[in-house]
């Protein structure tokens, strides 16, 4: 988590700072700052301006003007280590006043630094872990920067990207990676620093991606990579396809409502020309030997795991190949039974979820072959999977994911058929599956149009303290994330329960008034629902039922009507509403719907 941002050129750099973490403040929204050279006289020094709160609270400070320089770095912070305080924020100086540093990441062993320091008369003022490294670098700058940092990362555990701006060296911002993200856009005579693409983007659409212990020397016209020992490394330049203007609200009152109506399109996008009814399915895996797997693992973090949950029907029934879903903080402390024969698909929106790159490492080296579902062109997770098929959602900004399930879910369902047809099945199923999945598009657009009607029972349901969401098969897979959604936005306790299970237990809690939101979209379990619904009705409850099945019930407190399509399908369509219910309520309460407490979009902490 944390954002960071940097700028070396010709303009001023502050602007450019602050409009790239506005751009980020979905990593991290308690405190931000920025360190900018100022030149003067014959020399330049080092201003930092930065305070707790958001972004703009640092926007609105009158010192800003200020800062006048062309070289500059910035964060914006989600509090790991030490509150959210002004004292806290980044950049962090050395004691001499002559290092700016701001990092993303955890430095581990960062108290065993700290007296390392404090035995070498060094003081440290905040309660950070970053605050070791400033003061690392410096105990270690002999005149060289880059041999400073590259001594300094020797002594760090844990995780960082950092960048390093002093009046030592005016012309240069010193940057370094492990196991946090980091990139360096290429202008012309400028260039630019960030943890994540979108924050630059307005700028430039050539990157160069950070690899792991790898140190930067980025100039205004120069850029030199080099590896930890100091030998210089030669990376290609990558184009990112993404617009700034998808990166923006167009209009929309907030992103996640922009990209829940971005749905249809990014469908669109990920099924691409990947899938056509006559001809087999073509996700550039074909020297993948599928029949020697007798074992699927899918590995993923909240919304992710949700879709991989979603997924596993389909890779079951088609592929014929047991699946298991896991969460990936879980997995690999299990003791997974992995091996040559076992496939691992990893999911993830960011590409950079700490503890799926975590999972993914473990399976990698127990020897499975790995394949990454993925929206971040070029994340660390695709550069650790042995195949990565990505979902073309878009930047993806709202906190609260939203596109990046749906294209999961559709892309997962194009791995299973492109699966079951490398293994030689075919079935009429399997052809009317794609026809299927071909109309997602057009059906997610239809779920649209329920917005009124969710809106308006919001509006009559966001006072309740608890919720449940109850569904069977598919239906309870989509109820987990409609009530993740609730839970990260509206800070409304909800809980999921496959339908059957709600007379188990559960049902202890529904009393008069309490909100039931039933999805019943397989025609094999929906009266299974309905008799669910009803136990819970005759207790009291409210109840909403998504369904694209023809109920008769006048009961039910609301019915809403969504497309049918396949089974296994479903999700990504009855997902809408729950995704707009989610949205409408955090709204009537007036929250923050973009950047909910306590959370980041990527969470590059374990
Ligand atoms: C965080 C976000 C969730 C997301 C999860 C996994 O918890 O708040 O919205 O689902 O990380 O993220 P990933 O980028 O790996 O999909």
């Amino acid at each position: 988590m944390c954002g960071i941002v940097g700028y070396i050129g010709n303009k001023k750099a502050t602007p450019v700072l602050i409009n790239g973490l506005l751009s980020l403040e979905y990593r991290g929204y308690d405190s931000a700052g920025v360190a900018v050279l100022n030149p003067s006289n014959d020399n330049y020094i080092l201003n930092i301006i930065k305070d707790k709160g958001r972004v703009k609270n640092l926007e609105a400070n009158p010192e800003l003007e200020n800062l006048i320089g062309n070289v500059g770095i910035a964060h914006t912070r989600w509090a790991t280590h030490g509150m959210p305080s002004k004292g806290n924020a980044h950049p962090h100086l050395d004691n001499s006043g002559k290092f700016a540093v701001v990092h993303n990441g955890i430095i581990e062993n960062y108290l065993e630094l700290k007296n390392k320091l404090q035995d070498n008369g060094y003081k440290l003022y905040s309660e950070t872990d970053t605050e070791v490294i400033p003061n690392l670098i410096h105990m270690n700058y002999n005149g060289d920067i880059l041999e400073a940092v590259s001594k300094t990362m020797k002594e760090l555990k844990g995780s960082y990207a950092i960048e390093v701006i002093s009046p030592l060296f005016p012309d240069k911002i010193v940057i370094a990676k492990k196991d946090s993200p980091l990139v360096v856009g290429i202008g012309k005579d400028e260039n630019f620093i960030a943890s994540d693409i979108p924050a630059v983007l307005a700028h430039t659409n050539n990157f160069y991606f950070m690899d792991e212990e790898e140190i930067a020397v980025v100039e205004k016209d120069k850029i030199k990579f080099y590896n930890l020992d100091l030998q210089e490394v030669h990376k290609d330049i990558k184009n990112i396809e993404w617009d700034a203007e998808s990166s923006e609200k167009n209009g929309f009152e907030d992103y996640m409502l922009k990209e829940i109506y971005e749905q249809p399109q990014a469908i669109r996008e990920t099924i691409g020309s990947r899938l056509s009814v006559d001809k087999q399915v073509e996700l550039g895996l074909d020297e993948i030997d599928f029949s020697k797997f007798n074992k699927i693992y899918i590995v993923a973090c909240g919304t992710a795991m949700h879709a991989g949950i979603a997924a596993k029907y389909a890779l079951e029934r088609f592929c014929k190949i047991s699946t298991e879903v896991d969460m990936a903080s879980e997995f690999r402390y299990r003791n997974p039974l992995v091996d040559e024969h076992t496939l691992c698909i990893f999911i993830s929106q960011s590409g950079e979820t700490a503890d799926t790159i975590a999972a993914l490492k473990l399976a990698k080296s127990a020897g499975a072959t790995t394949i990454s579902v993925v929206n971040v062109i070029g994340s660390s997770i695709t550069r650790l999977s042995d195949y990565t098929i990505y979902t073309h959602a878009g930047p993806e900004i709202a906190v609260a994911s939203t596109k990046a399930y749906t294209c999961q879910v559709t892309l997962l369902n194009i791995l299973a058929i492109n699966i079951a047809e490398s293994l030689g099945y075919s079935s009429n199923e399997l052809n009317q599956f794609k026809v299927d999945l071909l109309e997602l598009p057009d059906k997610v657009k239809i779920a649209l149009e329920s917005a009124q009607e969710v809106k308006s029972f919001a509006d009559k349901t966001c006072t309740q303290q608890d919720l449940y969401f109850i569904g069977r098969g598919l239906d309870y897979a989509v109820s987990m994330e409609g009530s993740l959604k609730l839970k990260e936005i509206s800070y409304i306790h909800s809980e999921a329960y496959a339908a059957g299970e709600l007379k188990h237990g559960p049902i202890a809690l529904i009393e008069n008034g309490v909100t039931v939101i039933g999805v019943a979209t397989n025609p094999v379990t929906t009266e299974k629902t309905l008799s669910n619904l009803e136990e819970a009705i005759t207790r009291g409850a409210n109840v909403l039922v998504v369904t694209n099945q023809d109920i008769r019930n006048d009961k039910i407190g609301m019915l809403l009507h969504i497309p049918e399509t396949h089974p296994y399908l479903s999700p990504i369509i009855s997902v809408v509403p729950l995704q707009l219910f989610a949205y409408y309520i955090a709204k009537a309460k007036k929250l923050d719907v973009d950047k909910p407490r306590n959370l980041a979009k990527s969470v590059t902490v374990e």
